[in-house]
């Protein structure tokens, strides 16, 4: 099978580097990728947003699946375009519908859909720039701290947490004013959670779904999560703290419950949800939901996975996906993202890189690039190091010995991943 997975950052190269285990894997190519795709696969320039392209490529290329890394192009309908479009529409897409994509694509749209399911989530309210008073007044009745969340894709940065309910007031005013465009036109202000996060990830057709390694991501940039949200700079997998009686839970009242809601909906969904969660007194929550896998998460949920993810993602197109066993590596995953200095704010591209040869860990590349012969820094996350071990302490170790023998200029990187733990 020829297989095309669209993205360039960390996740994807993971996603390559698992689909070539598998035997039906026959051309894989990755758009745009990275440097640590090229190496392994071929890499193809296209525009994530240029669905035609995208679709040409395709059919040029008789490409039978195609795997989708980044949200952006499911909440655009990348899933819709190719079943409506004749000679695209027997191709796998991996990933949902546009309509299921609105579960990541708006906050409010997936508050309504857990409200309605009765899934475990914070208490909210949502306000546009008409009740922009409302919204203040609310805020001014509201105890702990405030969180404001844009309703539309922000890279990341349309969540913001307030103390102080005169600022969150004056934050209110901006997203609803456009600090954020058009995706905070809608704000929905959360009661606050106070508890540990975590991460599932569940596969499914629609109907049927399965469970992939649970993780825990390290969002912020600096050690004892403190400093700016970061698109993740570290993650562990399995979390010791998720326990059978929490994952029970996890199931029965949020995975269940979420699969049923879109089937209730006729949503259709041949892809990943990763449910962001937090455990507040032994009960779990849901933080948000995604429409793909996470980036860093992917990088330890993968190299966990025994099972060949390529007959699975096919079983989510051949109504086939109860027929499969999901075997997991009892071994845990630690991964620690090598970040450019000055992330996440401004920094620096071009900067070159040495990475050792031989390793006893793998690094997945994310925002790398070859110039000539050299590989190049081209991004703010630059470089994941996973390695496994059955104490998952002892694969954090090995990755921090790994990342002293990586160079680049400005690199910089969390040295107390795990630390809560
Ligand atoms: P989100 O983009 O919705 O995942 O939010 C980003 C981060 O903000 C989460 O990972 C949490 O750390 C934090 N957060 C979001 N919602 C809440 C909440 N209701 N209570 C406490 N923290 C939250
Ligand atoms: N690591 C969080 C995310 O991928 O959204």
């Amino acid at each position: 099978m020829n297989v095309l997975i669209l993205g360039s950052g960390g996740r994807e190269h993971t996603l390559a580097w698992k689909i070539l285990q598998s035997p039906h894997c026959s051309s894989l190519f990755v758009g745009p990728g990275n440097a640590g795709t090229a190496a392994i696969a071929n890499n193809v320039s296209l525009s994530l947003s240029d669905f035609n392209q995208i679709g040409d490529f395709c059919i040029k290329q008789s490409i039978e699946m195609l795997i989708v890394g980044p949200e952006a192009p499911l909440v655009d309908g990348i899933y819709d375009h190719f079943k409506t479009t004749d000679q695209l529409k027997n191709i796998k897409v991996i990933g949902p519908s546009k309509q299921g994509a609105i579960l990541e694509g708006s906050k409010a749209y997936a508050k309504k859909f857990m409200f309605k399911n009765d899934i475990p989530t914070a208490g909210y309210a949502e306000f546009t720039k008409d009740t922009l008073e409302e919204g203040i007044a609310y805020i001014h009745n509201q105890k702990g701290p405030i969180v404001l969340k844009c309703d539309g894709l922000a890279a990341g940065k349309g969540v913001v947490i307030l103390e102080d309910k005169d600022q969150a007031a004056q934050e209110l005013s901006d997203m609803l004013n456009g600090k954020f465009g058009g995706a905070g036109h809608t704000v929905v202000i959360e009661d606050f959670l106070s508890g540990i996060e975590f991460s599932v990830f569940v596969l499914t057709d629609g109907k049927n779904y399965k469970i992939l390694p649970v993780a825990k991501d390290y969002k912020r940039i600096g050690e004892g999560d403190t400093g700016l949200n970061t698109g993740g700079m570290g993650a562990v997998s399995p979390p010791p703290f998720v326990d059978k009686d929490l994952m029970t839970k996890v199931i029965s009242r949020i995975v269940e419950p979420t699969v049923q809601g879109l089937q209730d909906d006729h949503i259709e969904y041949k892809g990943i949800i990763f449910i962001g969660l937090i455990k507040v007194n032994g009960d779990p929550y849901v933080i948000e939901y995604n429409c793909r896998l996470g980036d860093p998460e992917t990088e330890v949920v993968l190299p966990r996975l025994d099972s060949d993810l390529l007959e699975l993602f096919q079983s989510l197109h051949t109504d086939s996906l109860a027929t499969h066993e999901i075997t997991i590596n009892p071994q845990a995953a630690a991964t620690i993202m090598l970040v450019s200095g000055g992330y996440p704010e401004a920094y620096e591209k071009g900067k070159s890189m040495t990475i050792p040869h031989e390793t006893p860990s793998q690094f997945f590349h994310a925002g790398t690039i070859h110039k000539g012969e050299e590989v190049v820094t081209n991004g703010g996350r630059v470089l994941a190091i996973t390695s496994m071990h059955t104490d998952f302490r002892k694969a954090i170790e090995q990755s921090m010995k790994e990342a002293e023998k990586i160079s680049f200029e400005g690199k910089n990187y969390r040295k107390d991943i795990g630390f809560d733990l």
